[in-house]
Parts: C-alpha cells; sequence; structure tokens
C-alpha cells in the first residue's frame, strides 16, 4: 500500500485522512460515510465511485485500462490515491 491521502467528500466537504494501513471505505466508514462494499477485492464493481478531482493509483480488477486510465472513477475498498487529495462525488 502507498502512503497516506486524503479524500474530500463533494456533498459535505469532510475530510477524511486514509492511513497507509487502510482501505478508503475503511477510513470513510470509521469516519460515518459508509460504501456498499461487497468483495472488498475490487472485483465485484459495488464499491464504485466517481472521482470529481484527483488521480487514483488503481488496485482493482473490474475496470477496464481504458475506464482506469480515464481517472474519473475508481474502486474504494482497495484502491488509493497517487495525489494527495482525491475528491469524490459522495
Ligand atoms: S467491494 Fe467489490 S470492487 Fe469494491
Amino acid at each position: 500500500m502507498s502512503d497516506s491521502f486524503e479524500v474530500k467528500i463533494a456533498s459535505s466537504g469532510q475530510i477524511v485522512v486514509v492511513p497507509w494501513d487502510k482501505s478508503v471505505t475503511q477510513a470513510l466508514s470509521e469516519a460515518g460515510v459508509d460504501i456498499l462494499t461487497s468483495c472488498g477485492q475490487g472485483v465485484c464493481g459495488t464499491c464504485l465511485t466517481r472521482v470529481l478531482e484527483g488521480v487514483p493509483e488503481h488496485w482493482d480488477s473490474y475496470l477496464t485500462p481504458e475506464e482506469q486510465a480515464a481517472n474519473d472513477q475508481f474502486m474504494p475498498c482497495c484502491s488509493r490515491s497517487s495525489s494527495a487529495l482525491l475528491v469524490l462525488d459522495l
């Protein structure tokens, strides 16, 4: 896993730190923001979340390489961020 980074909830402006040892969904859940998950491993597509700003670091095997390259959505159960902040459409 990569270093810690921050995610921002677009609808509320809330910023949540995602430590290196937690997934985005874990960190958000602890901050009271629940994202529906199923596999937790980037294969099922349940947790698909739109990215408004920032560059996700894709670790899933659900999105096609073209979809990953577009950087406008990611799988927060396993993927991370290569920018310091990701703004999520939540
Ligand atoms: S929960 Fe299955 S891809 Fe994230």
